[in-house]
């Protein structure tokens, strides 16, 4: 869809009031149809994020030949296949827009007996892969990218894999949980070190599904040979889809709003951390338990922001909320530094150049450096901006419209729908003005 003209106007609303629920938890998604597919026996899956990146992996098994159900929207029943049940592919697995989709697969795949060839939309296919290909590949994989390391992928199945003990060069839950799972099919011990820890999905869902796996916050540990069993998952509303609400109504003056069931792993949190040192007000209501998840109800509530130096330590915590931070930043008084997130240029698209160009054009005094910007606090302007088909950036100008003198034009906003499906409808339903 990257690419696609879509755009949209976004101006001052009313105040942000009422309750709502986000759509659900993107990893939480893509892993349960993974595990779910195989797992012994059916599971089902409630609450599943309808985006085009859980979608696509969802048809990703189907063509390897699990049935999955959808008795109602954000239902699935996946009948597994166990873990050396799945078929060769027929076609080509595309991933859509989805890294997410593509590394966990592609750990997965490495321990098949089939080849199987895996590619993505203009944003996947600039995406690097080396960072999975190689220890893969130190696991006994032969995994063919295209130059640089890059999508399409091929994957050669039949090859016997080993477990390794992979100190990961850079915080990343993608390739931790890509090689914990080529981990399933290999002979002996897999061992992940993670330089700071990162979301725990993985190593959670697996002991759900009965794997055995010891882990702690940076470390994972698991032996090939055992088998997944069944069970229900229940996925809680997405901490980054939550984030564009908190960073809105802590903007518009009066707003007073409450996001329902959103998952508070705190590996995911870090914006609120971010915000509350910003002088955000946010409550967590209810702190309660939803399918092994800790989730709660956030209230937030109107506050005047200030400039902050974001904690590095806070940033593998809040890795996919920069770009609605750029824009809290931008609305806040004084100067915010961000610094430590080179990860941000090769996320779907490079977020850091994305966001500078846009708040650039809204009259932002903002300088990108090589790991981060320092963003000067100041008035939004009207204008025009270019989300370049990054879903996350194109929600966050639109927040910027709820606080800007005149109306935001974001261009390029159709793959909002692969994380966040009726954003649109949802955010003018609480008081945005968006079309
Ligand atoms: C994800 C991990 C993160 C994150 C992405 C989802 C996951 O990516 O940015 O949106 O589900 O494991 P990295 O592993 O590349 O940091």
């Amino acid at each position: 869809m990257s690419g696609s003209n879509e755009t949209w106007l976004s101006t001052r609303g009313t105040a942000l009031a009422g309750e709502l629920r986000v759509p659900g938890d993107k990893s939480i998604s893509h892993r349960a149809v993974m595990f779910a597919a195989l797992a012994d026996g059916t599971s089902s899956v409630s609450g599943f994020l309808e985006g085009e990146d859980t979608r696509a992996t969802v048809r990703a098994f189907a063509t390897m030949g699990v049935r999955i159900e959808q008795p109602s929207a954000s239902e699935r029943i996946v009948h597994g296949v166990g873990l050396h049940g799945l078929s060769p592919p027929a076609t080509l697995i595309d991933c859509g827009n989805a890294g997410t989709g593509m590394r966990l697969l592609t750990g997965i795949l490495a321990g098949q007996r089939f080849d199987s060839r895996l590619t993505g939309d203009e944003s996947l296919s600039r995406r690097p892969m080396r960072r999975v290909i190689e220890p893969l590949a130190r696991m006994g994989a032969q995994i063919d990218a295209q130059e640089g390391g890059l999508p399409p992928l091929q994957v050669h199945g039949g090859r016997i894999l080993s477990g390794v003990d992979y100190a990961l060069p850079i915080a990343s839950a993608q390739v931790k949980s890509a090689v914990l799972l080529a981990g399933l099919y290999a002979r002996g011990e897999t061992v992940v070190r993670e330089p700071h820890p990162t979301r725990d999905y993985t190593e959670r869902m697996l002991a759900a599904f009965g794997w055995p796996i010891a882990f702690s916050a940076g470390q994972a540990r698991l032996s090939g040979g055992h088998q997944m069993c069944a069970t229900n998952v229940v996925v809680p509303a997405d901490f980054s889809s939550a984030a564009f609400f908190l960073v809105a109504a802590s903007l518009v003056p009066g707003s007073d709003l409450l996001l329902r069931e959103v998952g508070i792993n705190p590996r995911r949190t870090g914006l609120l951390a971010a915000l509350r040192l910003m002088g955000a007000d946010i409550t967590l209501e209810s702190p309660r338990e939803l399918g092994g998840e800790a989730v709660a109800d956030l209230r937030v509530r109107h506050a005047r922001l200030q400039g902050i130096a974001v904690p590095e330590a806070l940033v593998p915590d809040m890795i996919d909320e920069f770009p609605i931070l750029f824009v809290a930043a931008a609305a806040a008084a004084g100067t915010t530094r961000v610094t430590g997130v080179a990860e941000l240029r090769v996320k779907e698209s490079d977020r850091i150049a994305v966001m500078a160009r846009g708040l650039r054009r809204l009259g932002i005094a903002i300088e990108e450096t090589p790991d981060g910007a320092i963003i000067e606090g100041g008035r939004l302007g009207a204008g025009t901006v270019d989300s370049a088909g990054d879903h996350r950036c194109a929600m966050s100008f639109a927040v910027a419209g709820l606080v800007a003198d005149g109306e935001i034009q974001i261009g390029d906003c159709a793959n909002v729908a692969t994380s966040f499906p009726g954003f649109v409808e949802l955010a003018n339903s609480c008081g945005f003005r968006l079309s």
